[in-house]
């Protein structure tokens, strides 16, 4: 039975400050604190999974420097198979700039780097290895043909492609066809139907689901998590936690639901531990260290 989880995409040094609350434009604001964390959507997906119990390969691109080092490291720690990871001599490793607020609140400016030198022919020569896998998981801060090219091997191979679309941007039907799961959150859902989504997250994921095999999973923060398919909906609510740092919460719920998928759990059993997983990672600090362990996630539910 296949069993791995392959993941192609962005790996980032995240350089965190925490603030009492957001500058106005043109004002300047004292930081609480500073410190760095490995972070990056693919490689927190990466570690996350790994640290649910999945076994996880990690395709992506890092600078030949310092923070590289750290970001490999990381993911080595969790148990993630990095080998796959290109060491690129001519761009530095990418970074993200992230402030948060005292409600744990995040605003996240990515600068690419070397995620923007990973390229079709780098997927191209982990073929076997990605459409051989159980999941598949994709973000979108490598470059779009990337993640075509990724999610056209694996639908070929037969693994299952969840797209994580985020930074939003607009995604050709080439991509969509070869996605199972697509898990916007609300912002990222308008961006992507152009509808305002307010109370109407059925009604915009359902104009991307419709006519098609897509199951749109809308990520709605501490309200749970909204499955919508062509013939039907279900709806995962979410657990009540301590607010600290949102950043990565949503790659653990991909993360989990990747993990569960790959272990062969019916979709309501990966949602309710999706849910749960994103819950567990805004209690803690930074986006990789507050990744929950399955233990964890597993005593959440029951509580
Ligand atoms: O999803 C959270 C991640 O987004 C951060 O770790 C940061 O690197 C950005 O990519």
């Amino acid at each position: 039975m296949r069993s791995e989880i392959v993941v192609v995409g962005s790996l980032n040094a995240d350089l965190v400050t925490r603030l009492e609350r957001f500058p106005a434009p043109g004002e300047t604001v004292t930081a609480l604190d500073f410190a760095v964390h490995p972070g990056g959507k693919g490689a927190n997906q990466a570690y996350a999974a790994a640290r649910l119990g999945g076994r996880v390969a990690m395709l992506g691109c890092i600078g030949r420097d310092a923070y590289g080092e750290r970001l490999a490291q990381s993911l080595r720690s969790a148990g993630v198979d990095v080998s796959p990871v290109h060491r690129d001599a001519e761009a530095p490793t990418g970074l993200a700039l992230i402030t948060l607020d005292a409600s744990g609140e995040n605003q996240i400016v990515v600068v690419a780097g070397a995620n923007a030198r990973l390229t079709p022919e780098l997927v191209q020569a982990h073929e076997a290895r990605i459409a051989a896998a159980a999941v598949v998981l994709l973000q979108l801060e490598v470059p779009l043909g990337v993640v075509l090219a990724a999610a056209r091997i694996a639908r070929d191979g037969g693994a299952t492609v969840i797209l994580d679309p985020a930074p939003a941007q607009p995604l050709p039907a080439s991509l969509l066809k070869c996605v199972d799961f697509l898990t916007p959150n609300q912002s990222e859902l308008q961006a992507l139907t152009g509808r305002a989504v307010g109370g109407q997250a059925e009604h915009a994921a359902r104009s991307l689901a419709n006519g098609s095999r897509l199951r749109v999973i809308v990520k709605m923060g501490d309200a749970g998590a909204l499955l919508v398919e062509a013939d039907g909906q279900a709806f995962w609510p979410a657990l009540r936690v301590e607010a600290v740092d949102a950043t990565g919460a949503g790659d653990a719920f991909n993360a989990a639901l990747a993990v569960a998928l790959a272990e062969g759990r019916p979709l309501p059993e990966a949602g309710r531990l999706a849910v749960a997983a994103g819950a567990l990672c805004v209690t803690r600090a930074g986006a990789q260290p507050s990744m929950p362990t399955r233990q964890e996630v597993e005593t959440a539910l029951v509580r």
